[in-house]
């Protein structure tokens, strides 16, 4: 990127993680030109479009078996709440009316509107419309690094994970709905992985009370784990699936959810789905999806995730042995986190007024190099930055990455 000085630098979060195949890729342009001069847009009632019919055929040839069903939006959030009120509808249709319930962690972040809001904890997003936001029962994240529970892996018991069903029944289980959870955590707490058997307990739990799990792969889609979609990453199979940002890459507003044939055809059985947006399936912006689902497929763009995250992340633990405010690198293919604390023995975070994440990333500005902070205390305090290039990123800027990002790391040791 070159800002309006000419100054360059190096997008390492890709915008807010989202542009998954690089600026600029003329492939694009020119299937955005050639759509142009078909269709700009068919209403989704009146007309199927091309783009959107082999979009939705591309994705469920390449996602897990049973997502077989593709319902179109044009962002995360939409998505987000298009599931939710799918999974409620389902319900509902079925003689289940009861269940409205959702129950989602703390931290976390699932979208900006009123309904994502209520599944998202992050308090200061969210504390000026408590009053106008619905409140969904949440259990902790698996935060190991600060657990809620001042528990230690993997002699807790997975007690975050458990919390789930002790939940589910605190609220009776005929009323709760679905399951809401980020596969891998984006931003609120910074690339958060679980412990290896977290959602297979999760999976069992939702089961059990016959709810949904619903994977918010917002951010975690696309390749940017390393894997096409971060559910491949363990055994399990969710009831629906949220997906945006990579989908288009920052081409186009695109977003989805994906679901299993059955949920589908209980809602459109009994007279369809009572929800959808204008923009929705769009040809212009379906057929941006499709072009940039075929340069991530095509050009194996997830492999590529996979194995440059590795020296991005060595290199980031490599400064962890030399920063003492480095207190844990984290993350998966080229979803990566670094939080950083006052103390790394006690790992109490630096005071929240030296606001040190937005220290670091204006240090990193200045370097030529942009990455993206955040507070993993719930959004109030801690501190910790994104490093999330696009997933076509080579070795060597994987060097340059870090060069930066050490100078950067310099100059904000200097200033605290
Ligand atoms: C995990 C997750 N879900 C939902 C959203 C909301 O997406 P949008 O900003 O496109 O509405 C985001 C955005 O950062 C996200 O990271």
């Amino acid at each position: 990127m070159w800002d309006h000085t000419g100054k360059e630098y190096i997008d390492a979060c890709s915008g807010a993680v989202i542009c998954n195949i690089g600026y600029g890729n003329p492939k694009i342009a020119n299937a955005i030109a050639e759509q142009a001069h078909e269709t700009f847009f068919a209403y989704r009632t009146q007309f199927e479009n091309e783009p959107a019919v082999r979009l939705a055929t591309e994705l469920v040839e390449y996602s897990a078996p049973h997502l077989n069903r593709v319902f179109y939006v044009s962002g995360g959030s939409e998505a987000v709440e298009s599931a939710m009120k799918l999974c409620r509808q389902y319900f509902y249709n079925r003689g289940e009316g009861s269940r409205y319930l959702f129950i989602s962690r703390v931290p976390s972040y699932h979208g900006s509107t009123l309904g994502a809001l209520a599944l998202t904890s992050y308090a200061p997003l969210e504390i000026p419309f408590r009053p106008m936001i619905r409140t969904y029962p949440k259990i902790p994240a698996p935060y190991c690094y600060r657990c809620a529970f001042h528990k230690e892996y993997p002699h807790c018991d997975l007690e975050c994970a458990r919390a789930l069903e002790t939940t589910i029944l605190e609220q009776g289980p005929e009323n709760v709905a679905a399951f809401v959870v980020e596969p891998i955590v984006g931003a609120s707490i910074g690339a958060l992985v679980p412990p290896e058997d977290y959602f297979s307990v999760i999976q069992k739990t939702c089961r059990k009370y016959g709810i949904f799990l619903i994977l918010d792969e917002v951010m975690t889609g696309f390749g940017r784990t390393g894997k096409l979609f971060a559910y491949e990453h363990w055994d399990i199979e969710a009831d629906i699936v949220a997906l945006s940002k990579g989908m288009a890459s920052g081409y186009y507003p695109l977003g989805a959810i994906m679901v299993r044939d059955d949920t589908v055809d209980e809602v459109v059985s009994k007279g369809g789905f009572a929800h959808g947006h204008t923009y929705a399936g769009n040809p212009m912006a379906c057929a941006v999806g499709l072009e940039v689902f075929r340069v991530i497929t095509k050009e194996h763009l997830s492999e590529n995730a996979a194995e440059m995250g590795r020296p991005l992340k060595a290199g980031l633990k490599d400064f962890a042995e030399r920063y003492k405010m480095i207190g844990q690198v984290r993350g998966k293919g080229l979803l990566l986190a670094v939080e950083l604390v006052k103390d790394r023995d006690t790992r109490e975070p630096f005071p929240i007024e030296k606001e040190v994440n937005l220290l670091l990333t204006d240090m990193a500005y200045e370097e030529g190099l942009i990455i993206y902070p955040r507070r993993p205390i719930n959004g109030l305090s801690g501190d910790h930055v994104l490093v999330a290039p696009p997933l076509i990123v080579k070795k060597d800027q994987v060097g340059e990455i870090l060069d930066r990002l050490d100078r950067a790391l310099k100059r904000t040791m200097n200033k605290l």
